[in-house]
């Protein structure tokens, strides 16, 4: 059987175990592979598709990108473009295709299974926050950056007696927020699912400073919307390919900075984590379970068992549906956030 495989949307530490598993497992099963170059833009057009044999699985678990490149590129969003890809699965022979990637890609891995296509999906993105499963790919590297920036910024903001903002990636939901906080022993972390207001922020620094603290650190998740703090670029928002408002031009942590600064009189810092939080090697976390749903994502395909993808539940691989777990975005529950705030 030939199997495509692609990587879409934002890469994560982790996405090339997948590929690993993927690739080796359908080997040793007698089958070849196609590593199709940069997520759907690779089926869009003449397509851009390369066969991968042994060598170019080797040598990559520990690697951070991921070897096939990605992009955001979206057939939906382009005139004829599913239909496009399509004919491209067809004209290429491709008689299987794994999809690694997370809610954008998943939701055209969806609607492509829903047409009849032999497409499965691999849980990715580094903010975790696809239905049904526990684990995506590159969540728990992202985490260890937050809570060694965090760890970082506790030294400096000692020294210094500073309020430290970290700004973490985290469109919709909070979980890297709420996660690398709790493991960097965060003071304030302020997340989408959550809002508080910039008074809230303020009363709980002036609290901290009454009870003998002289350093907070804050986390602020990229995406949150608060009351009283507008990003500077909300006006002129430039959108990717799937039309998502380019969130780390808000400015969110410095905006926030500079108001607790004016406010409070503290002098404070902002640190934008950025891409450093989706670059590097994975943790041996992500290498193992992208291993394990890689691996998973292939027996999906031997057992012709289209539309579907591996997922972690209570700390196994289960099968669910892409369209489930595209359904909407999980969020953080309640009695984590409210974990984090014993420690403020
Ligand atoms: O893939 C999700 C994500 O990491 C978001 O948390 C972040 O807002 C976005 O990607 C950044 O995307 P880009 O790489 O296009 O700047």
């Amino acid at each position: 059987m030939k199997i495509g495989l692609l990587t879409g949307g934002g890469d994560a530490p982790g996405l090339n175990a997948a590929i690993r598993a993927v690739g080796r497992r359908a080997l040793l099963g007698g089958d070849s592979l196609a590593g199709i170059r940069n997520g759907w833009a690779g089926l869009l057009g003449d397509g851009d598709i390369e066969p991968m044999d042994r060598p170019m699985f080797s040598g990559i678990l520990q690697l951070g990108g991921t070897v096939l490149g990605s992009s955001r590129v979206n057939p939906i969003k382009r005139e004829g473009g599913l239909e496009e890809v399509l004919r491209n699965i067809d004209r290429q022979g491709l008689e299987a295709l794994v999809a690694i990637g997370g809610d954008d890609t998943l939701s055209v891995a969806a609607w492509l299974a829903d047409r009849g296509a032999h497409v499965v999906g691999v849980p990715k993105t580094m903010d975790n926050d696809l239905m049904v499963t526990e684990y995506c790919i590159g969540f728990d590297s992202a985490v260890s950056v937050v809570a060694e920036a965090l760890d970082r910024l506790h030294t400096t903001a000692m020294s210094h007696h500073r309020v430290m903002v970290l700004e973490v990636m985290g469109r919709d939901t909070g979980w890297v927020g709420v996660m690398g906080g709790l493991a960097g022993g965060a003071d304030m972390i302020i997340i989408p699912e959550f809002p508080v207001t910039v008074d809230e922020v303020i009363e709980h620094l002036d609290k901290r400073s009454a009870a003998g603290s002289d350093f907070s650190i804050i986390v602020v998740t990229e995406g949150v919307e608060m009351e009283g703090l507008r990003g500077k670029d909300d006006a002129g928002e430039k959108r990717d390919a799937f039309g998502h408002v380019q969130l780390g031009r808000r400015g969110v942590g410095e905006t926030l900075a500079r108001i607790i600064e004016e406010r409070t009189g503290h002098e404070t810092r902002a640190t934008v984590l950025g891409h450093l939080q989706r670059g590097g090697s994975p943790s041996a976390y992500d290498r193992i379970w992208a291993t394990r749903v890689g691996a998973a994502a292939y027996d999906l395909v031997r057992g012709n068992r289209w539309g579907m993808m591996p997922v972690v539940q209570c700390g196994a691989v289960e099968i669910a549906r892409i369209a489930d777990v595209v359904a909407e975005p999980r969020r953080v529950p309640r009695d984590l956030y409210e974990l984090a705030q014993v420690f403020y």
